[in-house]
C-alpha cells in the first residue's frame, strides 16, 4: 500500500496530510514540512521484517564516573549549568537581541579558556574587528580565545575537525547554513539542520558546544522546538532593558538542577555578577507605600526576595484592565477569583496592575500570597510595615498551602534585616532564625488579621 505523504509541524508536531503556510493548531506560519515514511514504495517491508543489529544492554547498577567538569570561575555562570560545563555537551543560549547574549559567551570563552580549555568562538552576526573591539571593552584581549567570522557550516565542521577545540560557542545558530539543505538561513530547516549537525558532530568529538538562538516575540527560541530536545542544557538570558540587571536561567539541564538563575549587572565594562541578588533587588525600595510587599522566594536552589508592586483604581473602561509583568496573568486572575469567592472582596470595575520590581521574573506558585497581600494593599490604600516578607501558595478553596525551603527564605529574610514573615501555617514554631513568623490556616483569616474584618 502506498503511504500518502505527511506534513508535520516543526514547532508543535501537529500532523497534516496536506501542506499549508500556517499551522492551524499552534498558529506558527511556515513550520509545516513534509516528513518522509520510512518505508517508502510499496515493496518495503516493515522495520521488523529484516533483521538488524542486536544492541547490547546493560543494567542499571552498572558504574558511571560522573561527567568531567570545567569551572568557569563564575559562581553566577557555573551555578546555572550545574556546577561548571559538562565535557561534550550541548548547549542552547536564548534571548531577545540586545539584551547581551554576545557580550555573556564573549566572557564566558575568556574564562574558560583562562582555566584551560581550548575555545573557538564563530560569530555568523559579527566581523572579527568587531568582536576584538569589544573584547578590548571588556579587557579580554590576552584571553586565548580563536575567534572566526563564519556561516558556512561545512567549513566551521572541518575547521573544528582539524583544530579539536574544548569548546565552540556558534553565535547565533539562525545565522548558520548548511548547503545540503535547500532553505534561506534563518528558515525552520536550516536552524534545524545546522543545530542537529552542530550537536552530533561536537558529541562524536567529545566538544562542547554552545549555540545562541534568537528568540521570538512571543519569547521562544525562533527556529524549531526540536532544537530544544537536541541539546542537553537550554538557558534563557533576560531582562528588561531599561533595568541594569540580566537573568541567565536554566530551563532544562540534564546535568544539573532546572530553574536555577545566575544574575548579573550589565555594566560599561560588560557583565559582573551579582554576589547578593536580593539586595539589588530591593535596593529601589522607598518609603512604605500601599500596594508594595515583599516576597520571600527561591529561585532554584537559592532564595531570593524582591519586591512585588501593584496598583488597583477604578477603571474608566467597561472591561476592567488587568495588567501583569514578571508574573503569570492566569495566577492573577485565579487570585482575583479567590479573594472574590472566599474573602468577599470583588475587584469588578477596578483596573489592576501587578509589577516584579527589577525585571524579575516569578514563577513559584508560593508568591500567591504576596500577590493578594500586595493587590489588597494598593485596593485598601493601607500599607503593610516595612520589614515583613510574605510567602505562601493560596488554593481555590482560599487555604494556604505551606511552602517548600521555609528556613532558607526566612535566613535570607534575616540576613536583609526582615524582623517578621507572615506564611502558611506549617512552619512550626513562631520564632525561626530570629524572625517573628505569623501563620496563617487560610486567606480569609489572613485578611481578616491584617486588614481587618472587610
Ligand atoms: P550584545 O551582547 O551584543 O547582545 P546580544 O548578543 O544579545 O544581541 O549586547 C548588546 C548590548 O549590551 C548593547 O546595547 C550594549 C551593551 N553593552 C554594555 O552595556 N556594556 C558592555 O561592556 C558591552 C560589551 C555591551
Ligand atoms: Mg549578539
Amino acid at each position: 500500500m502506498a503511504k500518502s505523504p505527511q506534513f508535520t509541524c516543526t514547532a508543535c508536531a501537529a500532523t497534516y496530510t496536506k501542506w499549508s503556510g500556517r499551522c492551524e493548531n499552534c498558529g506558527e506560519w511556515n513550520t509545516i514540512i513534509e516528513e518522509k515514511p520510512l518505508s517508502a514504495g510499496p515493496s518495503s517491508k516493515s522495520l521488523g521484517s529484516t533483521r538488524g543489529r542486536a544492541i547490547a544492554l546493560t543494567d542499571l547498577s552498572t558504574e558511571e564516573t560522573p561527567p568531567e567538569r570545567t569551572l568557569a570561575g563564575v559562581a553566577e555562570l557555573d551555578r546555572v549549568l550545574g556546577g561548571g560545563l559538562v565535557q561534550a555537551s550541548a548547549l542552547l543560549v536564548g534571548g531577545d537581541p540586545g539584551i547581551g547574549k554576545s557580550t555573556l559567551l564573549l566572557q564566558a570563552a575568556a574564562r574558560f579558556a583562562r582555566n584551560g580549555l581550548k575555545v573557538i568562538y564563530i560569530s555568523g552576526e559579527e566581523a572579527a574587528a568587531q568582536i576584538r573591539m569589544r573584547a578590548q571593552r571588556l579587557g579580554l584581549t590576552e584571553s586565548p580565545v580563536a575567534l572566526a567570522s563564519e556561516t558556512n557550516l561545512r567549513d566551521i565542521l572541518t575547521t573544528l575537525d582539524t583544530e579539536r577545540p574544548d569548546l565552540v560557542i556558534i553565535d547565533s545558530i539562525q545565522t548558520m547554513w548548511a548547503d545540503n539543505v535547500e532553505a534561506a538561513p534563518g528558515s525552520v530547516s536550516q536552524v534545524r539542520a545546522a543545530a542537529h549537525e552542530l550537536t552530533s558532530f561536537a558529541k562524536r568529538r567529545g566538544i562542547s558546544v554552545i549555540m545562541v538562538g534568537h528568540v521570538t516575540k512571543d519569547g521562544q527560541i525562533a527556529g524549531p522546538r526540536v532544537v530544544e530536545h537536541m541539546v542537553d542544557t537550554v538557558l534563557y538570558f533576560e531582562g528588561e532593558r531599561g533595568h541594569q540587571f540580566r537573568i541567565l536561567r536554566a530551563v532544562k539541564n540534564r546535568f544539573g538542577p532546572a530553574d536555577e538563575i545566575g544574575v548579573f549587572e550589565m555594566t560599561g565594562r560588560g557583565l559582573v555578577e551579582v554576589k547578593n541578588p536580593s539586595a539589588l533587588f530591593l535596593s529601589e525600595r522607598g518609603d512604605p507605600a500601599p500596594g508594595s510587599v515583599v516576597f520571600a522566594g527561591i529561585e532554584g536552589t537559592r532564595p531570593v526576595l524582591c519586591e512585588f508592586q501593584a496598583l488597583v483604581a477604578p477603571s474608566p473602561h467597561s472591561q476592567a484592565r488587568r495588567t501583569v509583568v514578571g508574573w503569570d496573568g492566569g495566577r492573577l486572575a485565579m487570585i482575583l477569583a479567590v479573594l472574590e469567592a472566599r474573602c468577599g472582596i470583588p475587584f469588578t470595575g477596578l483596573d489592576v496592575y501587578l509589577n516584579v520590581a527589577g525585571g524579575l521574573r516569578i514563577t513559584e506558585p508560593a508568591a500567591d500570597l504576596a500577590v493578594a497581600t500586595a493587590l489588597l494593599s494598593a485596593r485598601e490604600d493601607v500599607s503593610l510595615p516595612q520589614d515583613c516578607v510574605l510567602f505562601g501558595e493560596i488554593s481555590l478553596s482560599g487555604a494556604l498551602r505551606p511552602a517548600v525551603q521555609t528556613e532558607n527564605r526566612l535566613k535570607e529574610a534575616q540576613k536583609l534585616g526582615f524582623k517578621t514573615a507572615m506564611a502558611p501555617s506549617s512552619a512550626k514554631q513562631s520564632q525561626i532564625n530570629g524572625i517573628a513568623v505569623r501563620q496563617f490556616g487560610d486567606l480569609a483569616g489572613f485578611v481578616g488579621d491584617v486588614f481587618g474584618a472587610d
